[in-house]
C-alpha cells in the first residue's frame, strides 16, 4: 500500500528514476503522487492529486534538477486523497522531506506535542509528524535525528527522508517493506523491486528496526540502537519484460494469459512422475492440525486448500482470515502447522498472524510469490509460487499457483505419512498448463457471453464443496474490478435466504463440475430457473439436462476434483475482465484498492 522510490547519484533523478519508479509502483496506490528533490536552490517538492501522469505532466516537476530525490504514490489512510495530504511531507522550515508507508498509530499524541511546541501542520496525515519530529531533533546529523524520532513512534513505517545540506537519503523500516538498490555510484530505495529493476538487480532487504544512510557510492546500515549490521545483497530474478504489459491492454489480461507458464514454473523441479519434492522444515508425522491464514483471494485459495489437505492427508484443517486470527488468541501449539498464503508476502494482517503463530510455538510455512518479502523471511520454511510478478491489482495467476502449490503440499505430506495418492492427481497437475491454454483459447466465447450480462447490477455465484470457494473468488473478482455487486454462496445454502433475491434481473453463475455434487447442483439450477433467474454454467459435462437449464454454458476440461477449482476459476476471471472493461474501467487500478495491503 503506497509506493516509495528514491535515489542518489543520478543526474536526472526526476524523470529517470522517480517518475519511472512511481509508474512501476502505481499498483500500490494511485490516489496521489509527489516527489522531493534537493536542488542547488534547496528542497523542491511537487505533489499532485491523481495518477503519476498528473505529476509527470506538471511544468514544475519538469523544471526540477538535482541528483537526490524521493517520491511516493499514495493510497490514502489518514486524510482525503488531495494534494496537501500527498507525500512527501515537510517540516515547518521546508528543509526536510519525508515519504512514508504504514501507519503511525500514536500520531495524534505526537502531533499535539509538536503543536504545543510551536510546529505548524499543513496536512491531516499521520506522516507529517515524522517531518516535524526530525526537525525537532535535527542538530547536524540526519540519521541521528531520524533515529531519535522513530524511538517515539508506535506503528508501522517504511520511510525515506532527505534534508537540505545532507548528501544522503536516510531510510528505515518497521513493518512496511523497504529495499535498497545497489548501483554503480548510485543507490536506490524502494518499497518494492519493480521500481528499481530498470537500474539494478542488486538489492538489500532492510529488516525491521533498521536504519540506513545511502550515499552516492556507499551505504551504511544500523539497528535503531546504533549497532552496525551487515545485510546480504540479493539478485532479483525477475526481468524487465516480466514487469511490462508485453502488448496486452492490461496487466491483468497479461497475467491471466501467463497462467499456463506460471503453473509450469510452480511445478518445475518439484514433481516427477507421481513423486513430489518440496523443501520444507516440518515433519508431517508431528503435525496434528493445520491452520491456514490469508486474506482476500489468497484466503479463497486457502479454503480450497482445506478440502484438498483434509481429504488427502486426513489432517484437520481450518482456514482463517488473518485479520481475525491475529486478534482472537488462537489455540495453536508446536504440533500445529500454520500456513500463510500471500502473493505479495507483505500483507500486514497475514504477517501479524504468522508472528502470532510463531509466538505461540506453531510451525509456520509460507506459500508466497514474492521472494525476499517480509512474510517469506519470517516463516520457518516456504514454498515460493514462482508465478512471476503480479502487477494487476486483481490477483489471478497467483491464485492458480497457490492452489497448485497446495496440491503439491498435500501430495508431499501424504508421501511423508505413507498415504496413497491417486496417480491421476499428479498426472493432471502436469497437464494443467495445457488444459488452461484450452480454456484461454475459448475466451472469445466468454467475451460474447459477457456482453449479454454487462448491464446487470447484481450477480450470485454458486458452487459446492471444493468449488464453493471458486464461487467466492468469482464474485470477488467481479466486484473488485467492475464495481458490480456479487455474492458467492454454497449452492446448497442458496435456498436458506439468497433465493429471495432471484428474479430475471439477478443472474447466477454456477460452477458445475462432473463430481458427486453434479445432480444436486442441477436441482439448485432448477430452483433458480423456476423463478426466471438467468444462469451461466461453468461445467465439464456436455449434458442436455444442464444445457436446457442454463442460458449460457462455458465448457472446461474435465480434471480430478482437487484440480478442478483452478480450471473452473479461469472463465470467471475472463467473465469479470470483459464485463469490467466493457464498462470502461481500468481493471489494473480499480478504485479504492491497492495491490498489497500493508496496513490494517
Ligand atoms: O498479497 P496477498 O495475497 O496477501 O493479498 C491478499 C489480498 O489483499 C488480495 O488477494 C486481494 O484480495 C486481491 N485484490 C484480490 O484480487
Amino acid at each position: 500500500m503506497c509506493g516509495i522510490i528514491g535515489s542518489i547519484g543520478h543526474k536526472k533523478v526526476v524523470n529517470d528514476v522517480l517518475i519511472h519508479g512511481l509508474k512501476r509502483l502505481e499498483y500500490r496506490g494511485y490516489d496521489s503522487a509527489g516527489l522531493a528533490v534537493l536542488t542547488t536552490d534547496g528542497l523542491k517538492v511537487v505533489k499532485r492529486k491523481g495518477k503519476v501522469t498528473e505529476l509527470e505532466g506538471d511544468q514544475t516537476t519538469q523544471k526540477i534538477d538535482g541528483n537526490i530525490g524521493i517520491a511516493h504514490t499514495r493510497w490514502a489512510t489518514h486524510g482525503e486523497p488531495n494534494e496537501i495530504n500527498s507525500h512527501p511531507h515537510t517540516d515547518c522550515a521546508g528543509k526536510i522531506a519525508v515519504v512514508h508507508n504504514g501507519i503511525i498509530e500514536n500520531f495524534y499524541a505526537l502531533k499535539m506535542m509538536l503543536v504545543n511546541e510551536g510546529h505548524k501542520f499543513k496536512s491531516e496525515t499521520d506522516t507529517e509528524v515524522l517531518a516535524h519530529l526530525v526537525e525537532k531533533f535535527y542538530k547536524d546529523d540526519l540519521e541521528e535525528a531520524v533515529t531519535r524520532s522513530l524511538k517515539l513512534v508506535e506503528g508501522a513505517f517504511g520511510i525515506a527522508v532527505i534534508r537540505e545540506g545532507e548528501d544522503r537519503i536516510v531510510v528505515a523500516r518497521r513493518g512496511s517493506p523497504i529495499i535498497l538498490g545497489v548501483g554503480h555510484k548510485k543507490m536506490y530505495v524502494a518499497s518494492d523491486a519493480p521500481a528499481v529493476l530498470a537500474h539494478t538487480k542488486k538489492v538489500i532487504y532492510l529488516n525491521d528496526n533498521e536504519i540506513a544512510s545511502l550515499y552516492e557510492d556507499s551505504y551504511t546500515i544500523k539497528d535503531l540502537k546504533g549497532k552496525k549490521v551487515v545485510n546480504d545483497i540479493h539478485e532479483i530474478k525477475w526481468s524487465l519484460e516480466e514487469i511490462e504489459k508485453g502488448g496486452f491492454e492490461h496487466f491483468m489480461l497479461k497475467e491471466m494469459h501467463e497462467q499456463p507458464d506460471a503453473i509450469a514454473n510452480a511445478l518445475r523441479g518439484r514433481i516427477s512422475g507421481e513423486k513430489v519434492k518440496l523443501t520444507v522444515r516440518f515433519k508431517s508425522k508431528n503435525i496434528k492440525r493445520i491452520v491456514i491464514v490469508a486474506c482476500g483471494t489468497s484466503w479463497h485459495a486457502g479454503l480450497i486448500g482445506r478440502y484438498i489437505l483434509e481429504k488427502m492427508t486426513g489432517i484437520p484443517v481450518s482456514v482463517e482470515y488473518a485479520s481475525e486470527f491475529r486478534y482472537r488468541d488462537p489455540i495453536v501449539d508446536s504440533r500445529t502447522l500454520v500456513i500463510a498464503i500471500s502473493q505479495s508476502g507483505e500483507t500486514a494482517d497475514t504477517l501479524a498472524a504468522v508472528l502470532e503463530a510463531k509466538r505461540k510455538g506453531a510451525k509456520t510455512l509460507g506459500i508466497i510469490n514474492t521472494v525476499g518479502s517480509t512474510i517469506s523471511r519470517e516463516v520457518d520454511s516456504g514454498v515460493f509460487l514462482h508465478a512471476g510478478p503480479e502487477i494487476g491489482v486483481a490477483s489471478t495467476k497467483a491464485f492458480s499457483c497457490q492452489v497448485t502449490t497446495l496440491v503439491l503440499l498435500a501430495i508431499h505430506i501424504c508421501q511423508d505419512l505413507d498415504k496413497s495418492v491417486s496417480p491421476d492427481i499428479a498426472q493432471s497437475l502436469v497437464k494443467l498448463p495445457g488444459l488452461i491454454r484450452e480454456v484461454i483459447a475459448d475466451r472469445k466465447k466468454i467475451q460474447s457471453i459477457s456482453k449479454k450480462y454487462q448491464k446487470y447490477t447484481d450477480f450470485l455465484y454458486l458452487g459446492r464443496g471444493i468449488n464453493f470457494p471458486v464461487a467466492l473468488e468469482g464474485a470477488l473478482k467481479l466486484k473488485e474490478i467492475s464495481y458490480i455487486h456479487a455474492e458467492g454462496y454454497p449452492a446448497g445454502e442458496m435456498k436458506h435466504g439468497p433465493i429471495a433475491m432471484i428474479d430475471p434481473n439477478l443472474p447466477s453463475v454456477f460452477i458445475t463440475p462432473d463430481d458427486d455434487s453434479y445432480e444436486k447442483t442441477l436441482s439448485n439450477m432448477q430452483e433458480i430457473k423456476a423463478r426466471q433467474g438467468k444462469i451461466i454454467a461453468i461445467t465439464s459435462i456436455e449434458d442436455e439436462k444442464l444445457t436446457k437449464l442454463a442460458d449460457d454454458v462455458i465448457l472446461v476440461p474435465n480434471v480430478p476434483a482437487e484440480i478442478s477449482p483452478i480450471i473452473n476459476n479461469i472463465p470467471l476471471q475472463f467473465l469479470a475482465y470483459y464485463i469490467a472493461t466493457a464498462k470502461g474501467i481500468n481493471v489494473d487500478q480499480p478504485r479504492n484498492l491497492a495491490k498489497s495491503v500493508t496496513v490494517e
